[in-house]
């Protein structure tokens, strides 16, 4: 698993940085800045059934289980923001959380308030398998009305 973790990820980055590489080419600015390193991606890869969100930038990852603790559904569901490289904003009532840390940095907007700990929970990668730091849960999306 841990292989096919890494070639989801290299697929990822070759089209991260090819469609960079595509835009810089587009509006004619020189591409001597393109540094690999300091491109940001998340994408999600299955371990054990649970998604996990993979977080990398300027050469630093991190690894979560890929649900928003506000209500439990999946938080790179369609969308989902990246602000400011380094923070996502949950699809669904807005919570958003520091990517580096996990923490929340802006409750949701919703009257249901966010269990504590309001966090991501840390995914662990190793073997192929996964540890969590914090109850794990399956995301879903909200049941149809
Ligand atoms: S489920 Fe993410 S903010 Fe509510």
């Amino acid at each position: 698993m841990a292989d096919q973790t890494k070639l989801v990820w290299d697929q990822e980055f070759r089209a991260r940085v090819g469609k960079t590489i595509a835009y810089i080419s587009s509006v004619g600015k020189t591409l001597s800045f393109l540094d690999p390193t300091s491109v940001q991606m998340i994408s999600v890869v299955y371990v054990r059934g649970y998604p996990i969100l993979v977080y990398r930038s300027g050469g630093e990852e991190r690894t979560y289980l890929a649900g928003c603790p506000h209500k439990r559904r999946p938080i790179t569901a369609p969308g989902y923001e990246v602000k400011e490289y380094r923070i996502i904003r949950c699809p669904f009532h807005g919570a958003e959380f520091d990517l580096l840390s996990g923490e929340m940095i802006k409750p949701p907007d919703s009257k249901t308030p966010c269990p504590s700990p309001c966090r991501l929970i840390r995914a662990i990668l190793k073997d192929g398998d996964v540890e969590f730091q914090g109850e794990p849960f399956s995301p879903e999306l909200p049941k149809p009305k």
